[in-house]
């Protein structure tokens, strides 16, 4: 997403006065629903479109490690829903809602039982990547729980900081196969001096990230709605000889493909963005992944979302005024 134009600042000063019902209306389309029997509903919908999916508890940055137990026995919770349903589905955690930002080792604790415990069940857990604050800490966090044999986890890279592909190469060389990133083009407005700030080049090195994660033999999440990025991506994984049906893995030695992964990639999208798109991949073979959102502050996720990147505003405006431009 580029730099924020007259429209989209216009609506971020709007939300001040949108009424709740009306923001609860519009997010309805991107947010399950407050409780995780939304989500579970939402799941069954989806999953006779062939999706997979990872679930996020709403919520983010914590004030007091009090607050980090809730998130914990919340994605306690999710987990046995998931493992109840049969559900092809992963979890997708805010690292600073576990405490990371307070204090960094209490957080990684809270983490590891987390993903300790989702080991016993095979389940991945995916470390979301906020902002530029805690980008060192969640690589670290991620490389900590692997050397003590928790491979069941990787986190989020985001095309447009600059040191994207040198923390590909980095992850690579220390876990090699077992790297497994999310590449998206990363939501927060970073400052110019550390990430690019135009559309095309964010665009560019969002599918940059993805080629050199492809080559250096990740499992890679390919996050993006953008034609842009996904059509390179596409011509990328040809090029390193993945069959959209996705049962072979041409990388020698392959891999083991781990229990909710196909081998080598998928591609993920939010839930209530460009479901028609999302529908023809699965359709051409290739896995697709739903990120589902759900919880009680989903007043306040969409409100900071909006106000974390203003252009948010004019797609959703969009998609709500020019339905036939992009269908849930
Ligand atoms: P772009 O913004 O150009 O969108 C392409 C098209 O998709 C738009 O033209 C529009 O049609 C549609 N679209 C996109 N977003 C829309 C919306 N909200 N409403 C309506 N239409 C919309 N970021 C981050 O910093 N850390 C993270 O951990 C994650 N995690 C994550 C998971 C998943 C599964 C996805 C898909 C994305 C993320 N992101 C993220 C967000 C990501 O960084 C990025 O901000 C958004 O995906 C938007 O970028 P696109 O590549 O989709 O392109």
């Amino acid at each position: 997403m580029a730099k924020a134009g007259p429209i989209s600042r216009a609506i971020v000063a709007m939300t001040g006065v949108m009424p709740r019902w009306f923001v609860r209306y519009i997010s309805r389309r991107y947010v399950a629903g407050p409780s995780l029997e939304d989500a579970v509903r939402v799941m069954q919908r989806l999953t006779d479109q062939g999706a997979c999916f990872t679930v996020d508890v709403l919520g983010e940055e914590i004030t007091s490690m009090e607050e980090a137990k809730f998130f914990l026995e919340e994605y306690r919770r999710v987990m046995a829903q998931i493992i109840e349903h049969g559900f092809d589905a992963n979890l997708s955690i805010k690292p600073t809602a576990f405490g990371l930002l307070i204090d960094e080792e209490a957080g990684l604790n809270n983490m590891r039982s987390l993903v300790s415990e989702a080991a016993e069940h095979d389940m991945f857990v995916r470390l979301d990547m906020e902002d530029h604050r805690v980008t060192d800490a969640t690589i670290e966090a991620v490389l900590t729980l692997h050397g003590e044999g928790l491979v069941n986890v990787g986190t989020v890279l985001q095309g447009r900081l600059h040191r994207t592909l040198d923390d590909i190469d980095r992850m690579a060389d220390a876990l090699g196969v077992a790297a497994d990133h999310r590449i998206c083009k990363g939501i927060y407005l970073e400052p110019e001096a550390i990430a690019h700030t135009s559309r095309k080049d964010i665009t560019d090195a969002t599918v940059a990230c993805v080629i050199r994660s492809l080559e250096r033999g990740a499992y890679v999440g390919i996050a993006s709605h953008d034609d842009a990025v996904i059509n390179a991506s596409l011509a990328a994984l040809r090029e390193h000889g993945w069959a959209p049906e996705h049962d072979e893995d041409p990388r020698d030695p392959s891999p083991p493909i781990r229990t909710g992964k196909g081998p080598g990639y998928e591609f993920q999208m939010l839930l209530g963005v460009r479901g028609p798109l999302r529908r023809g991949l699965r359709q051409q073979g290739h896995r697709t992944r739903v990120y589902i959102p759900y919880g009680e502050k989903w007043y306040e996720y969409s409100i900071r979302r909006l106000k974390e990147n203003p252009t948010v505003g004019t797609q959703v405006a969009k998609a709500f005024l020019m339905p036939w431009t992009n269908r849930p």
